[in-house]
């Protein structure tokens, strides 16, 4: 049975193939060869707010030839303490796979463990691995193999993103350079486990010098609601800019998985410069998931 819960343990086959069939189900909508979920339901089991990770799995699953179930977590007994051990082991007998947005990635993992069928990462506190392939198919469908290239991360390095980025580097051949202030650097650890060429710096112009691809994310993230007005200090400059593309190579795509907060981590004017990139990229999650919902069903 297979599962996306990280992009750690997504051997680098199974991320190539995704990234090679997204193409197809790109083309191919509207007028789809095969329905790989035919006749099944996938729940969708959200305990955080989500736009586009919500609609693409639902759109993508529907037309796909399945049915989706979105269960907000507060609404079925989860939400009142039921434990996951036990959720997970009702849902699996009765629906075919799973998609979870949560905050402890110990939780999907318990899950995928419990209920005995294919369990996806729909964001947790540790990894968004659904949205950094799609970033990677996004490039590549711009700029052509990722391998090789440039990418830098710009703000809380220490997030969901940059993590999931910084396991995709390694497996697929590209340097990551991380630039964002000590208080929000990767650990370690993670840079450890996964190997490759990572670099972590609190110098951000020199961190975009020549890069392929500027990448940013919000620098308050769910359940951080807490610490906003001292994310907001410590993290203040380390934004996405005019002067900051300007060191990046001329061609420079800039990304921004969204939702987007104008004047902290990107500014307006480059935000909008970068509209048509950034849109795609929203657009790319449906394809993208659709072929992460076939490799897991194949
Ligand atoms: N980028 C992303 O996952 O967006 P949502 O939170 O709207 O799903
Ligand atoms: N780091 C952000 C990503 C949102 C898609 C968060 O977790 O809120």
């Amino acid at each position: 049975m297979k599962h996306l819960l990280s992009l750690e343990t997504m051997p680098r086959e199974a991320m190539e193939q995704v990234l090679r069939d997204g193409a197809s189900f790109k083309q191919q909508r509207g007028n789809p060869a095969r329905l790989p979920l035919a006749g099944q339901t996938w729940a969708l089991i959200f305990s955080k707010s989500s736009t586009r990770t919500r609609v693409s799995f639902e759109v993508g699953i529907h037309e796909l030839g399945g049915r989706p179930l979105f269960l907000n977590a507060n609404d079925i007994q989860l939400g009142r303490g039921e434990p996951i051990k036990d959720t997970a082991r009702v849902l699996g007998r009765m629906v075919r796979g799973a998609v979870i947005r949560t905050y402890a990635q110990s939780d999907v993992e318990e899950f995928a463990t419990y209920s005995g069928i294919p369990t996806v990462n729909a964001l947790t506190d540790d990894e968004h691995p659904c949205q950094v392939l799609t970033d990677i198919f996004t490039f590549q469908e711009k700029r052509g193999s990722i391998q090789g290239k440039v990418v830098t991360f710009v703000g809380d390095g220490a997030c969901n993103m940059p993590v999931s980025w910084i396991f995709a580097a390694a497996k697929l051949g590209f340097e990551l350079r991380i630039a964002a202030p000590k208080a929000f650097q990767p650990s370690p650890d993670i840079l450890r486990r996964a190997g490759g060429k990572v670099h972590v710096t609190e110098d951000l112009p020199a961190a975009a010098e020549g890069a392929d691809l500027l990448y940013t994310d919000v620098w308050v993230s769910m359940g951080k609601e807490a610490e906003a007005a001292e994310r907001i200090r410590i993290l203040g400059g380390y934004q996405i800019n005019g002067a900051l593309v300007k060191r990046a190579k001329p061609q420079a795509l800039v990304m921004h998985c969204l939702p987007a907060y104008r004047g902290k981590e990107i500014d307006e004017e480059t935000f909008e410069a970068h509209a048509a990139t950034i849109f795609e990229q929203a657009e790319n999650r449906l394809h993208l998931q659709k072929s992460i919902l076939n490799w897991i069903v194949s």
